[in-house]
């Protein structure tokens, strides 16, 4: 093929480009990124003793009776369960914590364990934690000696004498007696940014990486909740982490996925966690809050139109909680927690995927609502899922109408979709709202199927689209890949752009897919054609060209989608390459290829120096492979 690149800039390309998608699913936050090891730690679980064992204990053994924990329920509070366990065999008593399905603990590093305990019959003089190994054996051990009849918080250090991915957490007791505990936590010492009860550092680690524009959270389905009562609710989810009413999580059961009775919300990690996060990484915060409507795909329920404002009043105090003065109210919860200055928050989203005339009668008062108190604030809305045909040109209608800035679009389709469809934004009005592309991902085998894979197929594919993308970057200006997370033992949905178990954590194909758009991607965007038509799969042949300011180099960005290699020559209008580029290739010979926590780089870039002879871009593109060129004119 032949293709002509213009260094002239026709559009920028957002600072917002790509980004990332955060929702708890597949353990994603509680028992992912957030580094807390003890599952059920305060007893608040529908099922209360969820996570917690009891092998002598009256309620597993008619035979030995050696005490019991007993729930209980005391005070208005939000999680108000504490453990009330009553030993009568010392010897024999013994309570387990079985961790987020296990703990992992690696060798000589320290965990922090922290409880609370007050005595309820006197008796108990010590209480002894062990953390102990797939075989029994105690990798590390802490006393902590109880003091009197009001709750105490106790702390204590323990190392790890060896690596274990599946620990779990014994604790017994000297003396007979009674003795309520409750916020029974165990986090490692080394956490991202060294922050106390703070996150998985090798995860954000591989977020970081990505170099995000933004960060959006909470989700996904569980901003909606299956019913409005379990949607997401901001206000809960700040303040002491104690404090934090738990609920349980929209993907804790079947929506055609895998069970999983024992997920619940913690909001360990909360919306300050999360301005914090996207801060960390230079992101800016997208939050999205409920519209007064649950999930579509679920109850549906509705907030009555004339019962909404809670629902923004939640909207417009987060603007106030992100960037008021410590002197407002959420102002001052802000401050309280760590951060005096605001997190400069510059969008919010209304609704997840919702659709229908429900959707855009609650949208609309909330864009009157924000944009009276905020004119600044930009408004993401929503299309609801795959917006195609009617629905499509129903939603586009309406939020013309409401003069919508930035629409989120979600698609999971096949990777011929992604292939056929890289020039989707090719015809969208230029004089209307922007688009986020805001979920998507190639399905190897069916939506969210067990069975799906994050193939290399899937990942080329993207890489194809993106070129799409990123060629439409006058109006296209968020993207982001979901779900981002999944813990191998315990997801609900693939395909997943980052995998992960106890210990380890491995990015897919796709997540180096994404991540060489997003750290490429540039400043300006340039016009690349051949024929006079822009590339975008020809051949199955797809590129985009942007230019990036800081360093002075075009970046180019090449998919072959072919089981055969093509030639290409790319000649810069009037000018010419310098003779040494730099070339990252990602390509497998093998289009069923995928990463794993055993072999994490299977599929990954390879970054090398390529010669350029006279000032035009002559290369031969490998099969299924992509590229991205970094060269100067
Ligand atoms: O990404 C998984 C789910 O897909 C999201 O929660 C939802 O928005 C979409 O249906």
């Amino acid at each position: 093929a032949q293709w002509q690149l213009d260094p002239k800039p026709v559009a920028k390309i957002q600072p917002t480009m790509y980004g990332i998608f955060f929702e708890d699913i597949n353990f994603a936050a509680d028992g992912g990124i957030y580094a807390e090891l003890v599952k059920n730690r305060s007893f608040e679980f529908d099922e209360p003793m969820m996570g917690w064992k009891e092998p002598n204990s009256d309620r597993h053994s008619l035979n030995e009776k050696s005490g019991m924990a007993k729930v209980i329920k005391e005070g208005n509070e939000p999680n108000n369960h504490f453990a009330r366990i009553e030993v009568k065999d010392a010897n024999g008593y013994k309570l387990i914590n079985e961790g987020f399905r296990g703990m992992g603990l690696s060798e000589g590093a320290n965990y922090n364990l922290s409880l609370r305990a007050k005595a309820n019959q006197p008796g108990i003089k010590k209480i002894n934690i062990a953390l102990i190994a797939e075989n029994n054996k105690a990798i590390g051990t802490a006393t902590i000696t109880p003091e009197g009849k009001s709750w105490e918080v106790y702390k204590a250090s323990i190392t790890a004498t060896a690596t274990v991915s599946k620990a779990r957490m014994l604790i017994t007791f000297e003396g007979n007696g009674e003795i309520d505990l409750d916020m029974i936590s165990l986090f490692p010492e080394d956490t991202w940014k060294g922050r106390e009860m703070g996150l998985r550092k090798d995860l954000v680690q591989l977020l970081d990486d990505l170099n995000p524009g933004f960060l959006r959270f909470p989700g996904g389905c569980i901003v909606e909740g299956r019913t409005l009562d379990k949607r997401y609710q901001w206000k809960k989810t700040v303040g002491d982490v104690a404090n934090r009413e738990m609920i349980v999580n929209r993907w804790n059961t079947e929506f055609g996925h895998r069970p999983t009775p024992d997920y619940y919300q913690s909001f360990g990690v909360g919306f300050f966690e999360y301005f914090q996060l996207a801060e960390d990484m230079g992101a800016e915060p997208l939050p999205i809050l409920s519209c007064g409507m649950a999930c579509q795909f679920n109850t549906g329920e509705l907030a009555p139109l004339e019962e909404l404002d809670p629902y923004v009043n939640d909207a417009l105090d987060l603007i106030e909680f992100a960037n008021a003065d410590v002197g407002t109210k959420w102002g001052k919860v802000r401050a309280d927690m760590g951060h005096p200055k605001p997190f400069n928050l510059k969008y919010i989203g209304v609704g997840n995927e919702q659709w229908g005339p429900q959707y855009f009668e609650r949208l609309k008062v909330f864009i009157k609502a924000i944009k009276s108190q905020y004119p600044e604030m930009i408004i993401v809305s929503g299309t609801g899922p795959f917006p195609e045909g009617e629905q499509f040109e129903y939603a586009e209608k309406e939020l013309k109408k409401l003069n919508a800035e930035i629409v989120d679009e979600h698609y999971y389709k096949d990777p011929e979709w992604f292939l056929d469809n890289a020039d989707r934004y090719d015809d969208y009005d230029r004089d209307s709202y922007k688009i986020f592309a805001g979920e998507y991902a190639a399905q190897s085998v069916d939506i969210a199927s067990p069975k799906n894979k994050n193939s290399w197929q899937c990942a080329l594919s993207e890489a194809a689209y993106m070129t799409g993308l990123e060629r439409n970057a006058d109006i296209v200006y968020m993207t982001s890949y979901a779900p981002l997370f999944a813990h191998v033992d315990a997801w609900q949905w693939t395909p997943d752009l980052i995998w992960f178990d106890n210990l380890k954590s491995y990015g897919t194909p796709n997540y180096y897919v994404q991540k060489l758009f997003s750290t490429n991607s540039g400043t300006d965007l340039l016009s690349l054609t051949g024929n006079n038509q822009p590339v975008k799969g020809q051949e199955r042949l797809y590129a985009s060209a942007v230019m990036d300011e800081k360093s002075g180099e075009v970046i180019i960005k090449m998919v072959n989608a072919n089981a055969a290699a093509k030639e290409i020559s790319l000649v810069p209008k009037g000018k010419k390459f310098a003779s040494k580029a730099t070339q990252l290739l990602l390509k497998s010979d093998d289009l069923d290829a995928v990463n794993s926590l055993d072999t994490p780089k299977n599929v990954s870039p390879e970054s090398s120096e390529i010669k350029i002879k006279g000032g035009t871009l002559k290369m031969t593109l490998a099969p299924n492979a992509f590229y991205v060129i970094r060269a100067k004119l």
